[in-house]
């Protein structure tokens, strides 16, 4: 994956300029819900929710990637016969989100955030194993801190969307969150969408979306892209990881970042489980 500055933030070379106009004269329908994330933060899980919500609970053999696309990488993509509430992923920042400005569209936005160093971790694997699979643990964490990853710097991200968590079409969800009450945050889901399921359906989409299920689940485990190898998408799924990777120096550093920009903010995040 190579990248490029469009419009001031660093993008996978898959986004160009041309692609971003499109998205801003796309027809896009009221009831379109957006899942916003950085990556690595379980934008894959809150698909998945999202459309089995849809369907009511009911599983069919469509791959996550085509039930919920990624319309930064793919505006050409003919998505009119999308079931409806139509979805879609980005890692736009709200300032930059490219259909305009969020809170001058009708569309509903769920943003999910997860700990910045189990991102790290996980962002880690990423890259490793769709830019270099010889990648260090020190070389990725030298990207993090110069922010030189895609979709430029996390924080700038979360707190693009952070003040938004009152807005009515803006729902913000914490990766720690859904890991600690997964059907809580399904139901917050369902409500923000509009649909109406019975509590049975919540609780049979907590189900399906629990790690041990979802990695085995064929259209949403990413397997059709699992390159001999590589680490799997689904890889562990848990709060803590960071535990078995950072120094006790680097774990230092990322807290200082957070206190220093996390400050009166009210963002707080979850380490342990
Ligand atoms: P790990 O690498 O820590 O395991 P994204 O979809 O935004 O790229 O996020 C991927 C991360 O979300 C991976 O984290 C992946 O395992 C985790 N994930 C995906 N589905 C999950 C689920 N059902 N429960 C918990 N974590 C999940």
């Amino acid at each position: 994956m190579s990248l490029h500055v469009v419009n001031g933030l660093l993008v996978p070379s898959l986004v160009t300029q041309e692609h971003l106009e499109k998205l801003r004269n796309f027809q896009l329908y009221t009831d379109d819900v957006w899942i916003i994330t950085y990556p690595k933060c379980g934008t894959t899980w809150t698909q998945q929710i999202v459309r089995l919500l849809r369907d009511k609970g009911e599983q069919d053999d469509v791959k996550i990637s085509t039930a919920i696309p990624w319309l930064e990488g793919y505006p050409e993509l003919d998505v009119t016969e999308l079931p409806q509430p139509r979805a879609f992923k980005s890692h736009y920042p709200y300032h930059l989100f490219p259909c305009g400005p969020p809170h001058a569209t009708p569309f509903k936005y769920i943003s999910v955030m997860r700990n910045p160093k189990d991102m790290a971790v996980s962002f880690y694997y990423q890259m490793r194993n769709v830019v270099d699979p010889n990648l260090s643990w020190e070389g990725f964490w030298k990207m993090l801190i110069e922010r030189e990853l895609p979709y430029g710097d996390y924080f700038d991200h979360i707190l693009s969307w952070w003040p938004h968590r009152g807005d009515k079409n803006v729902l913000v969800l914490k990766y720690e969150d859904m890991k600690n009450d997964l059907p809580q945050a399904v139901s917050r889901i369902a409500s923000l969408m509009d649909v109406t399921v019975s509590s049975a359906v919540i609780s049979k989409v907590a189900d399906l979306t629990r790690f041990d299920k979802m990695k085995d689940d064929n259209t949403a485990n990413f397997s059709w892209r699992q390159r001999e190898g590589a680490t799997k998408f689904l890889r562990k799924g848990i709060i803590g990881d960071w535990m078995n990777h950072l120094t006790a120096e680097q774990s230092a550093q990322m807290d200082a970042i957070c206190t220093q920009r996390l400050k009166d903010t009210g963002l707080v995040f979850e380490y342990e489980s």
